[in-house]
């Protein structure tokens, strides 16, 4: 009897010591980012503690042909991938990994299958789940490492190869109200920095398109060219973005006057008034998608919706575009929060978090046979653009003069 009674005793506090070891172990998640032209790693703890990160860019390599070229980035990614992730774990054992999350989509084919291969080999070797990461969820989430921000909000992902308006309503459920139905304006910026050959420009030679646009900006005057034409601003009532009409102006400016920097050039006054233009441009078409959007939510009356505006991707790290959303968000009584420029671009820690909100939740974990096909393209959550479409929401386009009013 007494025998029994012990063993009894043995099975319940094994399993309460066990359920409490479970709960109490940290969650430690390995990220890896391949998406695009960086090759990123990182490891994070669901304190959101970053143990390790590490990242190498290849913007030098590919600069010279005027875009990603996809063998070029595979190649780095090869080479890159085993020092990254020696970094990003040194003096952690691989023991303590929970799991390990990757980018499997959208980016180029062929870079992602250099992250995934490669995953595919520390799954087996290391006997540990897999977290399929969606990049732009990555981008989304971001904040939450960087900043106390509950569940929902509204984010605006404005990289090089996206312009996403979305609502984030949970980890893994999100709403989009709209979306660039033609280039990124990150893109559209490196095309003007481009044809304006800032890239031999001494000020800005090491920067990428969009950050040489706003150096050489802050002494411009964005008013000696017009570039804005109702056509992408407050006429069409969505929050879709289209910045490819603005890219053919700027050309036919830059061909016009012959407002390409050479070495020779006495004066780039011309060249800074145009990069302020176009910066303007971007920044006010965005900013007026961002008004209707939050007139969207107060149509439903949904404010949790717009409590808070969060931006993230590399055209994010913009101060001009920040400083003019915080006035539109102060207005509002809405919160702005940015994560700081080195997780706004592509990196490996928002990878590692991304996988902890997924990993503590147990959302999306597979196992390291399952079949894993990486996607070069995939929408984000449920499209809701045409409903905010229907719904008919004027924005004053000269809302400057609004807030003035209201001021006075
Ligand atoms: O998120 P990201 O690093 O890569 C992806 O595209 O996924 O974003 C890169 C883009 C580039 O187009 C770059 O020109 C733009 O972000 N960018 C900027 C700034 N810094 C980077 N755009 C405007 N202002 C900046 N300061
Ligand atoms: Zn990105």
């Amino acid at each position: 009897m007494n025998l029994l009674r012990c063993h009894l005793w043995s099975l319940i506090f094994n399993k309460y010591i066990h359920q409490n070891i479970v709960c109490l172990r940290t969650i430690r998640i390995l990220g890896i980012e391949t998406s695009c032209d960086d090759t990123g790693a990182a490891v994070i703890d669901d304190q959101r503690n970053i143990l390790g990160e590490s990242i190498r860019n290849q913007l030098q390599y590919h600069q010279k042909f005027g875009g990603i070229v996809p063998n070029i980035a595979k190649q780095h990614h090869y080479e890159n991938l085993v020092p990254v992730v020696a970094e990003a774990m040194n003096n952690i054992e691989w023991d303590s990994i929970s799991a390990i999350a990757t980018s499997i989509r959208p980016g180029l084919i062929i870079s992602l299958w250099q992250g995934v291969n490669f995953t595919r080999q520390l799954l087996f070797k290391y006997n540990k789940p897999f977290i399929p990461i969606h990049h732009m969820e990555a981008h989304a989430l971001t904040v939450r490492l960087t900043h106390d921000v509950d569940f929902p909000y509204m984010v605006l992902l404005a990289s090089g190869g996206h312009c996403i308006l979305a609502i984030v309503e949970d980890v893994d459920k999100y709403y989009r109200l709209g979306e660039s139905n033609d280039i990124s304006p990150g893109e559209t910026l490196d095309k003007v920095a481009r044809e304006m050959n800032l890239s031999e420009h001494p000020s800005v030679k090491d920067l990428v398109g969009g950050a040489a646009i706003e150096y050489l900006a802050l002494q411009g005057d964005s008013s000696i060219f017009n570039l804005i034409t109702s056509q992408y601003s407050a006429k069409s009532k969505d929050c879709s973005f289209t910045f490819g009409g603005m890219l053919s102006a700027a050309k036919r400016l830059i061909t016009k006057h012959q407002i390409k920097y050479d070495s020779s050039m006495l004066n780039d006054q011309i060249l800074k008034d145009l990069c302020a233009c176009i910066q303007t441009s971007v920044v006010r078409h965005i900013e007026t998608r961002i008004h209707r959007a939050i007139l969207y939510c107060d149509y439903r009356e949904n404010l949790t919706w717009r409590k808070t505006l969060v931006l993230s991707g590399g055209v994010a790290s913009n101060l001009f575009l920040r400083k003019r959303l915080k006035d539109l968000c102060d207005y509002y009584s809405m919160k702005l929060v940015c994560p700081p420029p080195k997780y706004c671009t592509d990196n490996g820690v928002m990878i590692a978090w991304n996988g902890v909100e997924r990993f503590r939740r147990n959302l999306g974990v597979i196992s390291a046979v399952d079949e894993i096909i990486p996607e070069a393209r995939s929408p984000l959550g449920e499209n809701i653009s045409e409903h905010v479409r229907n719904v008919d929401i004027h924005v004053p386009f000269d809302w400057e003069k609004v807030k003035k009013n209201k001021k006075a």
